[in-house]
């Protein structure tokens, strides 16, 4: 404590005694000069009384960063003495005691220290004391930096680590900064920078590293020079592979057309380069390309009753690929006369609300009368919509829920890679089990495209 108080006074009388000496009579408008090499520099000094009522003796001394102190002129009213050294380098002028340096060079750098005694006529054998220190650096301006890139080449995402260097031809204590699309970059995460920040290295490139990138060289001398453009291309993908009908629904897994409808798909994924697409049919068991290109077009008359399509994009650069799966189902009226009526295609906004609403009921009441009993299971289904119709939602269930006691089986459609966002459920009665077709005709016949979760209590 005792001496935090001590240090605080030490402090308080110091600023007191600079406070005292700045309101004299001497001052110095800059105290901290940056020089540029080769271009004259003039240490200031504004003199605040009159001249010829005073004497004056003082020195004007340079320490350099080293630490060598040099006293480069002695002056008094009548004479001047300058360094022989300095001679040609420097120029003391009265009546104020200014300090020119005719031009600098990377030796001028350092401390110029003024000490300066003034003795007042009216008031002999008193002499006043003023010392002020001027900080001079020295620097060379910037040129317009240069920027590279390795490899120079486009390189491909999570494969490559890419170095972008900046490189000034002249300019001494330079700093540079890197940007990205004109967005300030810092260290961090994949960014690396060398000591002097002359070196980004991104380890490893990805998608998002992709841009305009600049390095700005500064220093002291010279505002912020910008170096031209680098552009940055990185190969990746394919993500986020996605196929799209005609009428822009994505599809699920399952899709049911009418039949005698003409329908295409659009395969889709993000990547660069752009990517190449295959079709693949893998009906009768077969696996066969289709066509090449984004694009598939269904005429359903072609079909089968049932057909698997597979949509493979494929990028040439990253040597990646991602495919999705989807059955298409061509909803064939005549196969049964208690289908069609549950058919969604045929179902009416007045039939779903109906379905709906007794389900809900017929819900409600089961859980009323079932209070006392176990659960056994939650039946739920879901799927996407067939592309003929407008969006409405379905909803349908069992509307006796007494019936649900039985046997069930699980059936998954197959296939689906990893990208698939869905997953089927196929849920039906063991005994009405015929064929794959039935059953995946069956489902979609009775639930619709929104989600409809049952839950039995
Ligand atoms: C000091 O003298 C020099 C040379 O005569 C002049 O250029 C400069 O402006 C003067 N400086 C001040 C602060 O009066
Ligand atoms: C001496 O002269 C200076 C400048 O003219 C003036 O500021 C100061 O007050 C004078 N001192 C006395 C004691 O007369
Ligand atoms: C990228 O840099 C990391 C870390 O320095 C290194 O382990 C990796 O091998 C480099 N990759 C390439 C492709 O040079
Ligand atoms: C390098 O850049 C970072 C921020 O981009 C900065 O904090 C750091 O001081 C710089 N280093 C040098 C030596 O300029
Ligand atoms: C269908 O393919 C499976 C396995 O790929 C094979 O076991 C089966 O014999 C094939 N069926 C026909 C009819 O070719
Ligand atoms: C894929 O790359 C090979 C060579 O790397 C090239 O010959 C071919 O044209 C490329 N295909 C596409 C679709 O870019």
């Amino acid at each position: 404590m005792e001496a935090i108080r001590s240090a605080a006074l030490y402090i308080c009388s110091v600023l007191f005694i600079l406070t005292e000496v700045r309101s004299e009579y001497i001052y110095i408008p800059s105290l901290v000069h940056h020089g540029i090499e080769g271009k004259p520099l003039l240490l200031s000094v504004e003199v605040h009384f009159p001249l010829d009522e005073v004497d004056l003796q003082g020195t004007w001394s340079h320490t350099k960063p080293s630490g060598t102190r040099t006293t480069l002129v002695t002056f008094t009213k009548e004479n001047t003495i300058t360094d022989m050294m300095f001679r040609n380098r420097l120029i003391f002028r009265q009546p104020n005691v200014s300090l020119l340096i005719r031009k600098l060079n990377q030796d001028d750098e350092g401390d110029y220290h003024l000490s300066l005694n003034i003795e007042f006529h009216n008031k002999t054998g008193l002499v006043m004391k003023e010392e002020r220190t001027v900080h001079v650096t020295v620097d060379v301006p910037v040129t317009t930096p240069v920027i590279a890139k390795t490899p120079s080449h486009a390189v491909v995402e999570d494969k490559a680590n890419v170095t972008l260097t900046c490189s000034v031809e002249r300019g001494t204590r330079v700093t540079f900064q890197w940007l990205r699309n004109n967005v300030l970059l810092g260290p961090g995460g994949r960014y690396h920078f060398s000591p002097d920040n002359s070196t980004l290295v991104i380890v490893p490139v990805r998608k998002e590293d992709m841009g305009t990138y600049r390095c700005v060289a500064t220093n002291p001398v010279s505002q912020g020079r910008s170096s031209r453009a680098m552009d940055l291309n990185v190969y990746y993908g394919p993500y986020n592979l996605a196929v799209n009908s005609g009428q822009g629904l994505r599809t699920g897994e399952v899709f049911t057309i009418n039949p005698g409808e003409l329908v295409y798909f659009e395969c889709q994924a993000d990547s660069n380069p752009p990517n190449s697409y295959v079709w693949i049919s893998k009906s009768r068991n077969a696996t066969q390309v289709i066509t090449e290109g984004p694009r598939l077009e269904v005429h359903s008359y072609k079909l089968a009753q049932t057909e698997e399509y597979l949509c493979r994009a494929f990028n040439n650069a990253t040597q990646k690929q991602d495919e999705a799966q989807f059955t298409l189902v061509v909803a064939d009226f005549r196969a049964g006369i208690d289908r069609r009526t549950m058919d969604s295609t045929s179902f009416s906004p007045v039939a779903a609300i109906t379905v709906c609403s007794l389900f809900i009921i017929g819900c409600m009441l089961l859980v009323f009368l079932r209070r006392s009993c176990h659960p056994k299971r939650v039946l739920m289904s879901i799927y996407n919509r067939p592309l003929s119709e407008q969006k409405r939602p379905h909803r349908s269930g069992h509307e006796d829920a007494t019936e649900d006691f039985g046997i069930y089986e699980f059936i998954s459609i197959p296939g689906k890679m990893e990208s698939a966002q869905a997953s089927s459920r196929s849920l039906a009665r063991l005994e009405s089990i015929q064929d794959m077709h039935t059953t995946i005709y069956d489902v979609i016949g009775q639930v619709p495209e929104t989600p409809s979760h049952s839950l039995l209590e």
